[in-house]
């Protein structure tokens, strides 16, 4: 039997994690011991995942949030690491680009336990986003990289990656996985259109640093959608960290604003939108699953093949061309049929090389 301890701490990564342990609870030879560590810990940011998408409840909460990069990540690589020294796992399976990510690899690699890294190879060539620099450290360490799609391959081949000894697997996105199983049950479990009552809407979300901790970012993004929600409205649900920022700047963003919400929620909140505006990752993708376009608040993605072919447009933060691009998106048509992110068979393949490691 081979003993996976997987560490999971954001949003995201439940959503990540709940569509591989589905495959690995039903895998002959595999069994999971699965890690919080607390990174988020609002009911809406963590509990509903695990409670709605049947995510098993962790084996450990290590409650470490509301801290500093280095507090954080220090204080989940101790504790992580004493989790490991008593589980004493085959391997450690680690999701994205977070704190909790880089703690999970590095807690384990310095203990010599296998790492697995899934969404590997991801780059947005901006090393000032914590992000970029947990996935690059991250993807150094790991002893297998599962890629969800052909470019993050790449970017791995022009790190010189050929030349370690990492296995790399281009697995597919597990995020697809996720959204295609829990699709079939969403309009059901969810009410949030009615209760919202809403009708023809644009989806946002805004949490990245890169836009909160910039002033002159986040009110020029604020600005955008102050204007556009006279037009068309926005739905917006808020991250916490943005609705300190919000309050801590003084700024009103004048749309229909609502809590942080799961994951059946936000798939029947995407499914309904005209278009989705955002600054996360998952969200890009999550558009491109449910037949949306996309305009993006950042200045750059890894997600480049939603760009190249038209799905999803770079806005940054700069106030007119969020204005035209959500405009020029919101008229366009798209056959959404071509297959980027492998079909939902991210996780099954996963699973297989588990059980080879
Ligand atoms: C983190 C990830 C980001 C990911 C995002 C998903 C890092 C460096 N960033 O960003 O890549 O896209 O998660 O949502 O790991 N907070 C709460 N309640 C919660 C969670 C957070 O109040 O349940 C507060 C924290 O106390 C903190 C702020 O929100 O003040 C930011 O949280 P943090 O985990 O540092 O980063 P995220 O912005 O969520």
């Amino acid at each position: 039997m081979k003993k996976i301890l997987s560490v999971l701490g954001a949003r995201p990564q439940f959503v990540k994690a709940a569509a591989v342990s589905r495959v690995i609870k039903n895998t002959k030879g595999l069994e999971e011991c699965i890690v919080h560590t607390g990174q988020h810990f609002d009911a809406n940011m963590s509990d509903i995942f695990f409670e709605e998408m049947d995510i098993p409840k962790p084996n450990y909460n290590l409650n470490i949030n509301s801290l500093g990069h280095g507090a954080m990540t220090g204080r989940m690589l101790e504790g992580i690491e004493k989790i490991l020294q008593k589980e004493k796992p085959d391997v450690v399976m680690i999701y994205g680009d977070t704190n909790s990510t880089i703690a999970g690899a590095l807690a384990a690699k310095k203990l010599h336990i296998k790492v697995a890294h899934v969404e590997a190879g991801l780059r947005s060539y901006n090393i000032k986003m914590p992000e970029e620099v947990n996935r690059i450290l991250t993807d150094r360490i790991s002893d297998i990289l599962f890629c969800p799609t052909e470019t993050a391959c790449s970017n791995l081949e022009k790190e010189g990656f050929d030349n370690f000894n990492i296995k790399i697997v281009q697995n597919g996105d597990v995020m697809q996985d996720a959204a295609m199983y829990y699709a079939k049950y969403s309009a059901s479990k969810s009410n949030i259109i009615k209760t919202l009552g809403v009708k023809s809407y644009i989806l946002g979300t805004i949490h990245r640093a890169e836009n909160t901790d910039d002033p002159q970012r986040m009110k020029s993004i604020v600005n955008a959608l102050n204007v556009i929600s006279e037009k068309i409205e926005i739905v917006l649900p808020l991250h916490p960290r943005t609705k300190k920022i919000l309050a801590k700047l003084n700024l009103d963003l004048n749309v229909k604003i609502i809590e942080p919400v799961g994951y059946f929620d936000m798939i029947e909140l995407i499914k309904n939108s005209s278009l989705v505006i955002t600054d996360s990752g998952g969200l890009q993708k999550e558009a491109f699953f449910f037949k949306k376009h996309c305009v993006t608040l950042r200045d750059e993605t890894e997600w480049v093949e939603l760009i190249e072919n038209g799905y999803n447009i770079l806005a940054g933060s700069n106030e007119d061309l969020i204005q035209t691009n959500i405009e020029k998106m919101l008229k366009k048509q798209s056959d959404f049929d071509q297959n980027l992110y492998g079909r939902g068979k991210a996780s099954q393949l996963i699973a297989e090389e588990l059980l080879k490691l």
